[in-house]
């Protein structure tokens, strides 16, 4: 089908809900994506940060095909060699504290299992969350969705909910207390723009859960599974090394297959009794096997080594070009602030070739890429901004 014949079907059978870029993907490998025209792009968004491994990673491909061919699925009413598996080796790469797992399907219903065991182990109901953050678009989480019109769009809202100021200690002390049940943040705000708080923000953070009994749940849905060079944002030095009660995840955990987790420590995980939580398809073999093969492929690819090149060489390539003010974030988390809106810019590097990504902040260009992305594919990035930035008013629509 030809890539008119494909949106034409597309848009008119399906809910109106989702700005495409007009291109219809056909296949993928690496950094790369070919279109049903034929044209290769190069993928930075990683097809919206679940790409980890990159489209297609062999080893990926290779253990669902096998995974496929013995059994697709099977709830969790009985025991799987490939399950038991994604767990060991999730809760092996997982800071110290965190020694148990609960899968699930996607990020918003890793918050919601999240929030409810912070609930479930405090006998309390409030939970603070950030002034932009986003956790997911079900009920409970979109109400501790802070980020322009969620919320609105989640009427009526789940009560219990309020919000803080990212990366202000004194904010949240204003609003956190012994009626709080959690404490639940993006450690980097990714659609706000990839906002960043400082390592003394989460120490402070960890300070006054301990004080107040609180749980203090990170929201690593995008920032997971090798994001920022490091296995996980908890733990890392980025976070002064602090362990939270919860980590929620998703996205890059099943490099596209669908699966979500929570990693869970011993305090919270011991007040969880049989039926507290569940889900049908959660752990079932085919995503618990892709688990597993990404994790293994991240770790024998070097993909955190990869992942923090990767940023080196973009600030390196980036410093000095005009109308760009700031680059935000780690590893393969990156927003390029410009100094007007990105959207012209986005739409020229797709001109390009070049996938990548907005954010909320209209001045704030995304960059999700494969943790695998390549020298020459940063450097491509790299010289083609630089020729747009060199045109006159690049920025302006
Ligand atoms: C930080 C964060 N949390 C939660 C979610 C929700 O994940 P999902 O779309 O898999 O429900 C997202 C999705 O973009 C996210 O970025």
């Amino acid at each position: 089908m030809n890539f008119t014949d494909i949106k034409n079907i597309e848009d008119q059978f399906q809910v109106a809900t989702y700005k495409k870029m007009n291109i219809a993907v056909e296949r993928g490998r690496g950094s790369w994506v070919w279109t049903s025209d034929g044209e290769k792009y190069l993928d930075l968004y990683g097809g919206h940060a679940v790409c980890a491994t990159g489209h297609s990673h062999p080893h990926v491909v290779k253990a669902i095909q096998e995974q496929a061919d013995k059994v697709l699925f099977y709830s969790n009413l009985v025991y799987s060699e490939v399950r038991a598996k994604a767990a060991e080796k999730l809760v092996s790469i997982a800071p110290k504290s965190l020694n148990k797992a609960f899968f699930c399907n996607s990020g918003t219903e890793a918050n919601e299992n999240a929030m409810r065991m912070a609930r479930m182990a405090t006998g309390r109901e409030k939970i603070v969350t950030f002034s932009g953050g986003f956790h997911g678009r079900t009920a409970d989480s979109i109400s501790a969705t802070f980020l322009g019109k969620y919320r609105d769009i989640g009427r009526p809202n789940v009560p219990g909910h309020v919000s803080a100021e990212f990366g202000d200690i004194e904010s949240v002390k204003a609003v956190a207390d012994s009626d709080t049940a959690a404490i639940m943040l993006e450690p980097i705000q990714s659609m706000a723009g990839v906002r960043e708080a400082s390592p003394a923000f989460f120490r402070e953070l960890r300070k006054l859960c301990d004080g107040l009994g609180i749980v203090l749940i990170f929201d690593e849905v995008q920032t997971g599974v090798g994001r920022t060079g490091n296995w996980f944002f908890a733990g890392s030095p980025l976070a002064d090394s602090v362990e939270p009660d919860i980590i929620s995840l998703a996205k890059s955990l099943g490099s596209g297959v669908p699966v979500g987790a929570c990693l869970v420590n011993q305090k919270v995980s011991s007040v969880i009794k049989e039926n507290d939580l569940g889900t049908t398809f959660g752990g079932g073999m085919l995503a618990m096997a892709a688990v597993v093969a990404t994790l293994e492929a991240i770790e024998k690819d070097n993909m955190l080594g990869s992942a923090a090149s990767a940023e080196k060489q973009l600030r390196e390539g980036l410093s000095g070009v005009a109308a760009i003010n700031a680059i935000h974030g780690k590893g393969c988390l990156i927003g390029i602030e410009f100094d007007d809106k990105c959207r012209p810019v986005h739409a020229k590097l797709l001109e390009n070739r070049i996938i990548t990504g907005t954010s909320s902040n209209p001045n704030v260009l995304r960059l999700l890429p494969p943790l695998c992305v390549a020298a020459d594919e940063v450097q491509k990035l790299v010289n083609v901004l630089r020729e747009i930035m060199s045109t006159p008013a690049a920025t302006a629509a």
